[in-house]
């Protein structure tokens, strides 16, 4: 049985899909920051496959960076409790940033990365998120570029795990026997 093609999953959003809506993030961000230096912000481990996706529609000489944040354990609710495993790499005062998440869904990881980012003085911080789940949020969060709005629903692929599986999936599914 192929993991691609699994019983327990169900697709919620299609391979063509993302390419399509990734696509024209990309150009809505190369229209924004024509003239600014630009230093796109993944937020790990959830990020890698969008991120890489994303980057090559950006036609911007762009400088990539990656912050590990972890506020999961291995169950699928938010514990609010967040994390720093890998910091930036550089300094950023004066620099224009794009942090660039998978999902926000309490919002209580982005909550706490800017406040976090805010201390390091940035010329400007914006959000570029695949997903949100409005009916999740818990704290207000702005974000400049959404790929969906989706259910309050538990999804998995594309970067996106259930405890550390099924990040490499090409779609965006629904794992059917989690709530
Ligand atoms: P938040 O702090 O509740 O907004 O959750 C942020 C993080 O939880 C995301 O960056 C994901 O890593 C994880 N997460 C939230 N919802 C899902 C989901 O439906 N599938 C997989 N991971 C999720
Ligand atoms: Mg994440």
């Amino acid at each position: 049985m192929s993991i691609f093609d699994s019983a327990n999953i169900s697709v919620l959003l299609s391979a063509e899909e993302l390419q399509q809506r990734i696509a024209e993030l990309g150009a809505d961000i190369t229209k924004d920051y024509q003239d600014k230096d630009l230093i796109v912000v993944g937020i790990l481990n959830g990020c890698f496959i969008f991120l890489a996706d994303l980057v090559r529609h950006i036609d911007l000489p762009i400088v990539t960076d990656f912050m590990g944040l972890s506020s999961y354990g291995a169950s699928t609710k938010s514990s609010g409790i967040v994390q720093i495993t890998k910091d930036l790499s550089m300094v950023i005062e004066n620099k224009h940033l794009l942090i660039v998440e998978d999902i926000i869904d309490t919002g209580l990881t982005m909550s706490y990365l800017l406040e976090n980012l805010e201390t390091r003085r940035p010329a400007s911080v914006k959000i570029c998120s695949l997903l949100s789940k409005p009916m999740k949020h818990k704290v207000s969060i702005p974000i400049e570029y959404l790929g969906f709005t989706i259910e309050d629903k538990f999804v998995v692929g594309y970067g996106l795990d259930f405890d550390g599986t099924y990040r490499n999936l090409p779609y965006i599914g629904l794992v059917t026997e989690v709530d």
